[in-house]
């Protein structure tokens, strides 16, 4: 990716909105990672897109958030605290935008990675980008990239590791909440969940099922406890 091309009003935003929140240091740590990741496989990741320009037939649309490709350095930071093995986890990504959440838990070695992502063209970015990866990173990680509605999404068995970065509001997320529950109900087995970024969506946090495992400025790792 040109640099030319990640010098727009959006990413200046972006910087500006981190600099607020976490302060300049912090920041100054999420662009070099973010740039190191992009440059490193020759992908782009960085760039935001907004709902209201990609083509989405769901009537989740008004519930969505944006594109916006989660931070390299809290992903490391908050997927190193689930107690998961990678080389035998199924990771899914709600809301997998351009991919990279998938392509950094491919780098940690999952078994399997799944995106979901109801906008069609931000697929596209991302089987593109999966070509490119592949071929850099020669990972062994399987893919399947879904051009879906999350809340449609019937959970595998094997899926164990359910990621959030921000997708959706409270309403989505807890249909989504049913469908972990559903797929918990039919095949028992340890899940975890990695919310990031919730902007004030308690629906893991609040639901009785879920137990918090750790609390950060990031967001939440919460571990779905088995039924009574
Ligand atoms: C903040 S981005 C997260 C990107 C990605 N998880 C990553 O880490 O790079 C939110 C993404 O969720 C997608 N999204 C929002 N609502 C959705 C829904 N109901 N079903 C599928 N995708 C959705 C958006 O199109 C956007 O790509």
């Amino acid at each position: 990716m040109a640099l030319l091309e990640i010098i727009n009003v959006e990413n200046f935003r972006k910087v500006l909105r981190n600099i607020r929140r976490v302060g300049l240091v912090t920041t100054a740590r999420y662009i070099v990672s973010d740039l190191l990741f992009d440059m490193k496989y020759k992908i782009d990741t960085i760039n935001t897109e907004q709902l209201d320009n990609l083509s989405i037939d769901s009537p989740n649309k008004k519930d969505g958030i944006y594109y916006e490709g989660t931070n390299a350095y809290i992903f490391q930071k908050m997927i190193s605290l689930v107690k998961l093995e990678p080389s035998q986890s199924v990771f899914v990504d709600f809301g997998s935008g351009k991919g990279k959440a998938l392509f950094m838990a491919a780098e940690r070695g999952f078994r399997k990675v799944i995106g979901v992502e109801f906008s069609i063209e931000l697929v596209e970015i991302c089987r593109r980008n999966l070509e490119v990866f592949k071929a850099k990173s020669r990972s062994k990680t399987e893919f399947e990239i879904l051009h879906m509605d999350a809340s449609e999404y019937e959970i595998p068995a094997d899926a164990n590791l359910m990621f959030f970065s921000n997708p959706f509001n409270e309403a989505v997320t807890e249909k989504v909440i049913g469908n972990i529950l559903r797929s918990y109900d039919q095949t028992p087995r340890e899940v975890w969940v990695v919310h990031l970024h919730p902007q004030g969506n308690m629906a893991f946090v609040r639901h009785p099922r879920f137990e918090v495992r750790h609390e950060a400025p990031e967001g939440y790792i919460l571990r779905l406890k088995p039924a009574n």
